[in-house]
């Protein structure tokens, strides 16, 4: 086996107790075996700049040591090095193989064991490092390069881990598909395996883990078809299969009662119809199905569930007032948005609703009482959006393009915050107002409209990078855009 330790990094590491029931933790008298194993660790290590390490030293009781915690019998239960910069340059030839994994070896009550976030960490052989941590129930190999494929960390876990419950591996070069022998980790109740290369299909076993909490499985490359029994999994919490092009799935049927509070499947193959048992997922406080192909209108459940019935006759179905992101971008919604009252979901932070075939006369004023409102998106759908008798105050990034605007909305004059405005491909005529240079906007598009007069301002926002005019009329002078151009 092989691992390398190329620069510096930061370790943490959890000895469990061999009374893990035992109730008081006072100091004891450190048990001399376990001195000398971590004395040979520390010596493993280039520890000169680790404050912690710095107390272990021979001459005193290891229970006093910093990072380490006994019980009454002297047992080390816990061992935490997180954020202690430690460095080596330790392979095959100087002693790791030696120390670490036959250190861990004795460790056989570890539950956890966390590695993650260490640069350049190279543990080629994974089934070695974990098969006599048996007792392991949190793994954490974030940004560690295991470079395995699918049989063999699922093997490689499975056989060794059986009471694993946290799996955290984001960025750890897995590829290949999930093995089925993953199946027998039962218990596992987070599953974090985000930007790797896994591929292949979701398996359904993962809904049967009756403990599951979280799934994250983004920015990987699985294909076929989600199994619905995962998307009503009682227990499932955060969901996030975003990012997996080919990846396909509808939502059929939400159950009541479930749990779930976070819901992406941005960036997939995923479409269909939104069920109106949507509105059963009242936890939910973000839903991201940006770039997918969903159609109809959206759900009157989610209006429904909206009304706060605190002292109502069926308190689970309370409301999706936490709700602070809707994305809904570029899919084939249609009908009006109207649908939903909006001003019962307080606390929207985000609403994108742009790039879909909703249709109708809005009213901009639908959004007034979202107060804490800063990113809105309605571009590109068949709605005409009147934006007379409105206020946004807290909007800080605005896209109306193609929404059958025909004069500056007003408001805008106003808003103190706000740095990204999309007006572009509207019937918007006239002359641009004067107040629009005094904001400070980053981003400017008001690009193909009927614009006919451009005064020259006496102060353009020093923070504009884009600004697009083309597809107007305009007359007049330019000359300010030298200093656009010279920000
Ligand atoms: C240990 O790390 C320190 C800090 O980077 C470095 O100055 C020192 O040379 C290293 N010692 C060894 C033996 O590599
Ligand atoms: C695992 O434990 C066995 C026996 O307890 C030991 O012989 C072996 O060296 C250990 N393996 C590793 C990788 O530490
Ligand atoms: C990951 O480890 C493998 C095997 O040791 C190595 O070939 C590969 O270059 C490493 N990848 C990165 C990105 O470090
Ligand atoms: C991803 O895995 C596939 C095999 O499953 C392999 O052909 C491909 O090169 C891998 N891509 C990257 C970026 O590692
Ligand atoms: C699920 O969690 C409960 C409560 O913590 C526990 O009793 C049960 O054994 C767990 N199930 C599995 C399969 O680990
Ligand atoms: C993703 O998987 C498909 C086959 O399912 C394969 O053709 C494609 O090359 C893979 N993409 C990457 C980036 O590995
Ligand atoms: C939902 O939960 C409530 C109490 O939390 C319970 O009374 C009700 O039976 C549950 N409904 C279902 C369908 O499980
Ligand atoms: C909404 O958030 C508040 C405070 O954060 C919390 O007390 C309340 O239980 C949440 N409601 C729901 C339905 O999640
Ligand atoms: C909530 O209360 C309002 C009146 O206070 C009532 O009209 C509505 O039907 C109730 N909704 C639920 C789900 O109980
Ligand atoms: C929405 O689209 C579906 C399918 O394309 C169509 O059957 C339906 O009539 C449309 N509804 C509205 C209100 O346009
Ligand atoms: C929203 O705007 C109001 C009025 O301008 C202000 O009092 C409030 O603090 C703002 N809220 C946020 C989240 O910025
Ligand atoms: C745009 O607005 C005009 C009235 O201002 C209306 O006649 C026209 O039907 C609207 N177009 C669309 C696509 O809604």
């Amino acid at each position: 086996m092989k691992i390398s330790l190329v620069s510096w990094f930061i370790f943490s590491l959890y000895i469990a107790t061999f009374f893990s029931m035992a109730a008081l933790s006072v100091s004891g008298q450190c048990q001399s075996h376990q001195q000398q194993l971590l004395l040979g660790f520390k010596n493993s290590l280039n520890s000169s700049l680790s404050v912690k390490l710095g107390t272990w030293n021979q001459g005193t009781d290891c229970c006093s040591w910093d990072g380490i915690t006994c019980y009454a019998s002297g047992r080390v239960t816990e061992l935490d090095l997180s954020s202690q910069w430690l460095s080596g340059e330790i392979s095959n030839s100087n002693g790791f193989t030696g120390k670490i994994p036959v250190g861990i070896s004795y460790l056989t009550k570890l539950v956890t064991l966390d590695l993650s976030q260490i640069s350049s960490l190279e543990m080629p052989n994974l089934k070695m490092v974990v098969q006599n941590l048996t007792g392991l129930k949190n793994l954490y190999l974030d940004g560690v390069n295991t470079s395995a494929n699918g049989m063999e960390w699922s093997q490689a876990l499975t056989s060794s881990l059986p009471n694993l419950q946290v799996l955290s591996m984001v960025r750890s070069y897995l590829s290949g598909p999930i093995g089925p022998s993953l199946v027998k980790l039962k218990s596992l109740s987070i599953i974090l395996l985000d930007d790797n290369n896994l591929s292949g299909p979701i398996l359904k076993f993962l809904a049967e883990f009756q403990n599951l909490t979280s799934l994250h499985l983004a920015a990987n490359n699985f294909s076929g078809s989600v199994p619905e029994e995962i998307l009503q999994s009682p227990k499932l919490q955060t969901l996030d299969l975003s990012s997996n092009r080919l990846l396909q799935g509808s939502f059929q049927n939400f159950p009541p009662n479930a749990s779930l509070q976070s819901l992406v499947v941005g960036d997939t193959d995923f479409g269909g119809q939104l069920p109106e048992s949507i509105g059963n997922l009242d936890l939910l406080t973000r839903i991201e199905l940006a770039h997918c192909k969903f159609t109809g209108p959206i759900p009157k459940t989610l209006e429904k569930l909206t009304h706060n019935n605190f002292s109502g006759p069926l308190p689970s179905f309370t409301s999706l007032r936490n709700l602070t992101e809707l994305i809904l971008l570029d899919n084939q919604l249609n009908g009006s948005i109207l649908s939903t009252n909006w001003s019962s979901l307080p606390n929207l932070v985000s609403l994108g609703l742009g790039r879909n075939s909703f249709s109708g006369l809005i009213p901009l004023s639908s959004f007034q009482k979202l107060n804490n409102l800063a990113v809105l998106d309605l571009s590109y759908n068949h709605m005409s959006i009147d934006s007379s008798f409105t206020n946004l105050p807290n909007v800080t990034s605005l896209n109306l393009a193609s929404c059958n605007l025909t004069k500056f909305p007003e408001f805008l004059k106003n808003l103190s915050n706000l740095y990204y405005l999309d007006l572009s491909s509207n019937q918007i005529h006239g002359e641009i107002p004067s107040w629009i240079w005094k904001t400070d906007l980053e981003s400017l598009n008001l690009s193909l409209n009927l614009l006919v007069e451009l005064e020259t301002p006496s102060h353009v926002s020093p923070y504009m990078f884009v600004l697009d005019l083309h597809g107007n009329q305009l007359q007049g002078r330019i000359s300010f855009l030298h200093q656009v151009l010279s920000t």
